[in-house]
Parts: C-alpha cells; sequence; structure tokens
C-alpha cells in the first residue's frame, strides 16, 4: 500500500506570529508518530522560520513555486537549489493559479519539474480542467496535454520521483469539491497514463481543491488518491491536523 502525504499549501497567507501560532497548534494537535507524509509549504520569505519551528518534528517542508533556471540575472526567481538549501524536500509546480495568473505554460511547467528533480527535490506537478471544460467534456483531453508536456522533459527515473495533484480548477477555493467518484476517474486515468512509462506502483496521486475534514476521508478512500493538496483548510491547526488523521 502507498503511504498517504497530505500537503498544506498555504498560499499568499500567513506572518510570524501567525505562522508561529499555527504551527504549534499543528504539532500539538498531530499524533507523535503520523500514519501520512506531512507537508507544509509556507510563501519562501518563511522558509527559515517554518524549518526552526518544525525542527524535531516529522513534518517537512515545500514551496509553492520555482525557477526553472539554475542561477544568475533573473531577477525575483528563486532557484530549486536554493529551496534545498533552505531545508525544502518539496516543491509545488503548475498550480492553476500560476497557469492562469502567471501565464505558466505546460512547458515551463515541465521545465520547473526538471529543475527540481536535478537538486533532488521533489516536484508535486498539478493538473486540472476549468469548469468549462469540464461541462463540455475535455477534462481528460485537457489533462493528458498538460501530462504530455511532462512525459516529454522527464525521462522514466524523474517520472518515478515526481508526484503529481489533481486540482480540478473549478473546486479550488470554491467550496465545491469533485466527488470521490469524479476524482477516482481522473486519478485512475494519470495512473494509467503513467503505467504505460513507469512501474506506478509507489507513485502518487493527490487530490486538491475544496478538501476539508469533512470531505477528506471518503476522497483518500478512492483506490488512486494517495493524499491531498490542501489549500484553505491548512491554515486551520485542527483543521489541517483532522484531515491529516482522515489519511489513516
Ligand atoms: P483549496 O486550495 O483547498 O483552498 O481549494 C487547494 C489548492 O489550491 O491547492
Amino acid at each position: 500500500m502507498r503511504r498517504k502525504l497530505i500537503v498544506g499549501n498555504w498560499k499568499m497567507n500567513g506572518s510570524q506570529p501567525e505562522i508561529a501560532q499555527l504551527l504549534s497548534g499543528l504539532l500539538a494537535a498531530l499524533p507523535r508518530s503520523p500514519f501520512a507524509d506531512i507537508v507544509v509549504c509556507p510563501p519562501f520569505v518563511y522558509l527559515a522560520l517554518v524549518r526552526q519551528l518544525l525542527a524535531g518534528s516529522s513534518v517537512q517542508t515545500g514551496a509553492q513555486n520555482v525557477s526553472n533556471e539554475q542561477k544568475g540575472a533573473y531577477t525575483g526567481e528563486i532557484a530549486a537549489e536554493m529551496l534545498r538549501d533552505c531545508g525544502c524536500n518539496f516543491v509545488i509546480v503548475g498550480h492553476s493559479e500560476r497557469r492562469s495568473l502567471y501565464g505558466e505554460s505546460d512547458s515551463i511547467v515541465a521545465l520547473k519539474a526538471v529543475a527540481a528533480l536535478r537538486v533532488g527535490l521533489v516536484p508535486i506537478i498539478c493538473v486540472g480542467e476549468t469548469l468549462a471544460e469540464r461541462e463540455t467534456d475535455k477534462a481528460l483531453q485537457v489533462i493528458g496535454r498538460q501530462l504530455d508536456a511532462i512525459f516529454a522533459a522527464l525521462d522514466s527515473t524523474d517520472l518515478a520521483h515526481a508526484i503529481f495533484a489533481y486540482e480540478p480548477v473549478w473546486a479550488i477555493g470554491t467550496g465545491r469539491t469533485a466527488t470521490p467518484e469524479q476524482a477516482q476517474a481522473v486519478h485512475a486515468f494519470i495512473r494509467q497514463r503513467l503505467a504505460g512509462i513507469i512501474d506506478v506502483g509507489q507513485s502518487k496521486i493527490l487530490y486538491g481543491g475544496s478538501v476539508k475534514t469533512d470531505n477528506a476521508a471518503s476522497l483518500f478512500a478512492q483506490p488512486d488518491i494517495d493524499g491531498g493538496l490542501v489549500g484553505g483548510a491548512s491554515l486551520n491547526a485542527e483543521e489541517f491536523a483532522a484531515i491529516c488523521a482522515a489519511a489513516e
């Protein structure tokens, strides 16, 4: 069985005091040896603080974005090597907010995944369709296209180390979640696409989009859903801990 993974995506939220409070609440609410792997992804500027506050715990750290370049004259960008240097093990790439608000193309997302893997960071590669695409029956076509760009850039060893996250755009921050059956169908599709290239027995595919305490257990019970990428609910210690507990 694959071990579940729960990732909190804090997005552009938090301050030093708020983060200290959130993490002390989270550490108090989590069991000493959680059943799932747990990761929090703060804004870049708080990574060092978060590492410090999490010292001695099993909660790991990820970033929300990374440059596709390695180093040099790229003002405002953050390199994968810097994230490793700050104690990150994971990085989210291709989140729909990056794709839609910052114009990240399928090929840029793939290059970011490559940059992460090059330094040993695990990319959490987000894919997902908009409401209009779902309503016109194009969901699998769009996700297939997003996957093809990744498959073109990553070799099979790299692919085996990557994590995918299915995040239907219409479910992100909307309170509207994909049903377990809708999510499972897309997860099975992603796993099947991967199976053509690698042994998918250990490949993790997360679901993201309005994961909450009351829907987490039924989503995580699906055979191809290996955990969650949690936005809003990860900003509340008790709620995020309860979602982690649902991964049991
Ligand atoms: P949400 O965000 O849980 O607030 O819907 C999920 C995400 O954007 O990763």
